[in-house]
């Protein structure tokens, strides 16, 4: 992909940062003049993922979020998440919906949310070393649509 515009941060890993990349997601996004349904699905795959980066990959310990946000000539997003936390044992069994580790006390469904409002979301992940999430989605794509139509 043609590389139009591109963000790197890092933050702490605290509840807060949560909103703070959702709202830095959306601002880096608004120069495209996205829909709100394109604004507001790409906010809530970044929350769950930073939230996961949080809870389950640095757990009580304090680490650094990456957040990456790639914008791509033809409207292409791909954000990704990294955290060098404690990783994912069994990838395949963490992305199954109702799959929650940590003694299952959440609903498991972060992964499954982020699948339904992105267009793909890739995963790799290496226990004692973290986890990298990269998500994609083309703005404009039912716009595109509707025109053809
Ligand atoms: N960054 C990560 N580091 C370590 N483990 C992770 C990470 N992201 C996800 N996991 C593992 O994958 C499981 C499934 O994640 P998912 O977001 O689908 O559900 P959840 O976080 O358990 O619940 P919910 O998101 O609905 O609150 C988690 O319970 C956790 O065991
Ligand atoms: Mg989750």
């Amino acid at each position: 992909m043609q590389i139009k515009n591109e963000i790197c941060v890092d933050f702490l890993s605290r509840m807060e940062n949560v909103a703070f990349a959702r709202l830095t997601v959306a601002a880096f996004l608004l120069a495209e003049d996205p829909t709100l349904e394109e604004l507001g699905d790409i906010k809530t795959a970044v929350s769950e993922a930073v939230t996961n980066a949080i809870v389950h990959g640095y757990r009580a310990a304090t680490g650094t979020v990456r957040m990456r946000a790639r914008l791509g000539a033809e409207g292409d997003v791909e954000i990704e998440i990294v955290d060098n936390g404690c990783g994912i044992a069994d990838i395949a069994q963490a992305r199954k919906p109702f799959f929650s580790g940590d003694g299952g006390e959440r609903a498991g469904m972060g992964f499954l949310v982020m699948e339904s409002f992105m267009d793909s979301v890739e995963v790799e992940s290496a226990p004692g070393e973290g986890t990298m999430v990269r998500m994609r989605k083309r703005l404009g794509a039912a716009q595109t649509a509707a025109a053809r139509a």
